[in-house]
């Protein structure tokens, strides 16, 4: 007896437990917009900038990512561009938004020849409109889609 009964139920339950243990450690779209992209306390100003930031944001583990904007204005302002003009996104998407203003943002770029382990980056200081993709009730940045020098 018993063998027929508790085996699958042991299977549950270790299934049940893996799917907590990983939704618990799984990273929402929303924190990982802000923390791929929101750096509201600086203006970079060092050309080391994209070197330390890229690094410490998780954006070179086990690869380099390739190109990544951070947006120095609040995080209220830019939740707010959800709110703003309606733009398709590149990947064809209608979710995207347009800032109505020029925000202060950081351009890394991997420079050519870096190579991972090794992610140095090229830091450009820009102030453009932002174009973020929106999700969810709260509408919130889920994904940094472009930016525009015009409007
Ligand atoms: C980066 O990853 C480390 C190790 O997984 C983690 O402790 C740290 O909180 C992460 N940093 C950010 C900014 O998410
Ligand atoms: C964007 O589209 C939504 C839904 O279609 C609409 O409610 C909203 O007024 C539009 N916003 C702008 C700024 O055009
Ligand atoms: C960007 O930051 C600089 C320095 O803080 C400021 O003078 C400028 O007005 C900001 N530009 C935008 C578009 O917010």
């Amino acid at each position: 007896m018993g063998f027929f009964i508790l085996f699958p139920l042991l299977v549950l339950v270790l299934l049940v437990l893996g799917c907590v243990q990983t939704s618990l450690g799984k990273e929402s779209r929303v924190m990982k917009f802000q923390r791929q992209h929101m750096d509201s306390d600086t203006t970079s100003s060092s050309p080391n900038y994209c070197n330390e930031m890229m690094k410490r944001r998780n954006m070179t583990d086990g690869w380099c990512k390739p190109v990544n904007t951070f947006v120095h204005e609040p995080l209220a302002d830019v939740q707010a561009v959800c709110l703003q003009g309606n733009v398709t996104c590149k990947n064809g998407q209608p979710n995207c938004h347009q800032s109505v203003s020029k925000m202060n943002i950081t351009d890394c770029r991997l420079k050519r020849g870096s190579k991972y382990p090794r992610c140095t980056y090229q830091t450009a200081q820009k102030e453009k409109y932002i174009i973020v993709a929106c999700e969810g009730d709260p509408y919130v940045p889920v994904h940094f889609d472009n930016s525009r020098l015009f409007n």
